[in-house]
This record gives C-alpha cells, sequence and structure tokens, in this order.
C-alpha cells in the first residue's frame, strides 16, 4: 500500500510565553483532523506538541505537497490560532507569516516534513520534533544515524545495510542541494554537514533500494519572513528496521546532547536535551533546546502507537548531561560562543545598532 506521511508543524501561540502549548488548542487540532478523517481526506491522525509547538502527524493517500492536505494544516492552524488568540496564548499565530493559504504551507510558515512509501511487512517510523533550535539540528543525529558505524552497527554487521546511505543536502541560503553518497563521500560532506546553520540534511536514502529514509523539515523562518520571527522548531520522519536503522540506532545519537542553535531569543548556542513529550516544556533560560521522539508502526497507514520513545531512564544520563552543558555555557552570558556569532544575529537586534551608530565608527 503506497502512503503518504505528513508532518506539518507550527507555533500558533505559547503557554506560559513560549514554554509550551495549551490543551484547548491541541484539542481544537485534534478536532479538526478528525473531521478530515470522517471526510476521508486522512487515512489517520495524531496531534501533539513539542514545547509550544502544534504537531500534526497525518498519513493519507494525497501524495507529498498535496494542496489539500496542506490546506487542511493550514486551516488547522488558522482554527487554533483562533484558540490561542481568545486564551490570548504568547504570540498567537507566530508563525502563520502570510494572510491566506496560497496551495502550500512551504514558505508560509509552518514547518513541513513528508514522505511517500509503499508500506513494508512491519512500518516501524520516528517523528522526531525539537523546540527552541533550527532546522540544522538534525545534521550531527542523521550523520551519526545513517553513516557512522559507531552509532549504528547495522551499517557494518546488516547485509541489507551495508552498501550505505545517501544525503540531500540543502543550502538554505542560496537554495541549493546536492547528493552525497556514504561512506565514500563522508569526508567532503561533513564539510557541510558541520556548518548546519547554512547547509541542513533533506532527506536520506537507501543506495540499493533508493528507498526514502528519513526526511526534515529545513525551512528558515527568518529567512523567509527577512526579520527575526522564532525558531524554525524542526521535525524529522526517520523509517526504521529492516534496511533501515533500528529504533535504537536512531535514539542513540541523542545519548549525547549536541550543541544546537536556538534557546533564548533564537540567539544562542545550548545543548538538545533528549526529553518526553511531557517534559518538552523548555522554560529555563526558554530552554534548554527539547527533542522528543515518538514512534509508530504503520498499520495500512494506521499510526499504531505512539510509543514516547525518550520516556526511558536510559535518557536519564544525557539530560543530566545536558543541564551540566547549559549551566556551563549560560556562565558566559552575552558572549559567543554561547550567544551567536554575529553573522547569524542579521535577523535580531544587530541591524538596529548598527544603524544607531553608524556615524560613531571611524575609520583607524
Ligand atoms: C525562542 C523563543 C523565545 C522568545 C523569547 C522572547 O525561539 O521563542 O526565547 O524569543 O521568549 O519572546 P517575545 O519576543 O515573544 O516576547
Ligand atoms: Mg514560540
Ligand atoms: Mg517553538
Amino acid at each position: 500500500m503506497i502512503i503518504t506521511l505528513s508532518v506539518i508543524k507550527a507555533d500558533i501561540g505559547g503557554y506560559v510565553g513560549h514554554s509550551s502549548s495549551h490543551p484547548e488548542v491541541i484539542k481544537k487540532g485534534e478536532e479538526s483532523l478528525s473531521n478530515a478523517l470522517k471526510k476521508g481526506l486522512l487515512t489517520d491522525y495524531h496531534v501533539t506538541r513539542c514545547g509550544d509547538d502544534l504537531e500534526l502527524i497525518m498519513t493519507h493517500q494525497h501524495g507529498e505537497d498535496s494542496d489539500l492536505i496542506h490546506k487542511l494544516a493550514w486551516d488547522t492552524f488558522v482554527d487554533c490560532t483562533q484558540v490561542a488568540k481568545k486564551l490570548k496564548l504568547h504570540a498567537a499565530g507566530q508563525d502563520l507569516l502570510t494572510e491566506a493559504f496560497t496551495g502550500t504551507v512551504k514558505g508560509m510558515g509552518p514547518g513541513v516534513a513528508e514522505m511517500q512509501f509503499d508500506e513494508r511487512e512491519a512500518e516501524t517510523i520516528i517523528i522526531l520534533m525539537a523546540d527552541k533550535t533550527a532546522a540544522g539540528a538534525w545534521n550531527l543525529p542523521l550523520y551519526k544515524i545513517f553513516a557512522d558505524p559507531f552509532n549504528t552497527i547495522g551499517l557494518v554487521i546488516a547485509p541489507n545495510m551495508h552498501t550505505g546511505f545517501s544525503f540531500e543536502v540543502h543550502d538554505v541560503k542560496l537554495s541549493k542541494k546536492i547528493i552525497f553518497n556514504a561512506p565514500e563521500e563522508i569526508y567532503d560532506m561533513l564539510v557541510f554537514l558541520g556548518s548546519p546553520s547554512r547547509y541542513a540534511v533533506k532527506a536520506v536514502y537507501h543506495r540499493e533500494t533508493k528507498e526514502i529514509a528519513a526526511v526534515s523539515s529545513t525551512q528558515r523562518l527568518a529567512l523567509i519572513a527577512g526579520r527575526y520571527v522564532g525558531k524554525d522548531d524542526p521535525v524529522c520522519i526517520v523509517r526504521s528496521q529492516g534496511q533501515f536503522p533500528a529504533v535504537g540506532e536512531i535514539l542513540e545519537p541523542f545519548t549525547s546532547p549536541h550543541i544546537v542553535e536556538g534557546w533564548m531569543r533564537g540567539s544562542h548556542h545550548g545543548p538538545l536535551m533528549p526529553v518526553a513529550i511531557n517534559d518538552s516544556n523548555p522554560s529555563r533560560f526558554d530552554g534548554p533546546p527539547r527533542v522528543t521522539a515518538l514512534g509508530f508502526q504503520l498499520s495500512s497507514g494506521k499510526l499504531i502507537g505512539p510509543r514516547d520513545l525518550f520516556d526511558d531512564p536510559a535518557f536519564e544520563e544525557a539530560r543530566c548531561q545536558a543541564n551540566a552543558i547549559a549551566d556551563y555555557l549560560r556562565c558566559l552570558g552575552p558572549f559567543e560562543p554561547h550567544r551567536l556569532p554575529l553573522e547569524e544575529m542579521e535577523y535580531t537586534t544587530m541591524p538596529q545598532v548598527m544603524k544607531k551608530l553608524e556615524g560613531r565608527f571611524e575609520d583607524l
């Protein structure tokens, strides 16, 4: 059975501040998708949140980039924004950058990750969702999952993974893409993946079967809006088991919290902390950035689950480590490398401060 899995997300209002989501907003989202299910537009859905982001997980038969599905997501966000406005939640409608729907949610604010595939005998999928960070946050984990044998032993000892994976990498500033083959091109590829604010892994494919293995949202809100409008808070879909990495191989990179950009005012580096959905409430200095993971089995497009995969004491140590890293970075206050470098601040106060001081800079 050919099925499309679409994860479309937006921050349409925070509770309290930008720290979490209000239950009534989620309820509204569920209502909206439940109606779509009744009308036969969806095969199944699951509505959840990561911090202040509303996450619509949908299966359907309309393919990727379907205007029907994108419109459904857009209308759902608009309806949820009404609830957020009624409750006067913070920054209601923040990620809806345009007034009206124009055929796709791409470039309009919401984040999108979609993949179409032929559902396997057992189709295990994991949806990774992050808050208070940007699209490049998946670079390091996706590299480890699909190219690092120290993380994914299947690359070495599973005959159906041994040929490796190819990575589609996007230059999010110049809107260009390139495909790298792992393992033979990993040195070239890492030149780019190591700069996640500019280059982001959009998709990963199995080299032999050409099947889609992972897809992420790479929208950069600030680049779309031309000003600071919050961080992108990206999502990523990863297929698991069989010819793809096992569940444990997909979760393993998150046992050592890597440093991502985002956190307070989207302007800081901080550790990505793996947490259960219920703990995705970034409140310390509006963070530290969080990652959540929901696992499902697909059964003829029905989402069997979710299992909250970071709801596991085995990630306790990673959370402690993330807190220790957070303590240390916070000591640096407004100094780099805690605060982002100037180029990344160009959408915050930088232009105004520069303008104000323009006349006072003298030649040396
Ligand atoms: C970061 C984030 C928060 C806000 C901060 C100020 O992505 O959402 O750290 O930037 O709370 O929020 P405003 O400007 O909405 O008062
Ligand atoms: Mg927010
Ligand atoms: Mg958010």
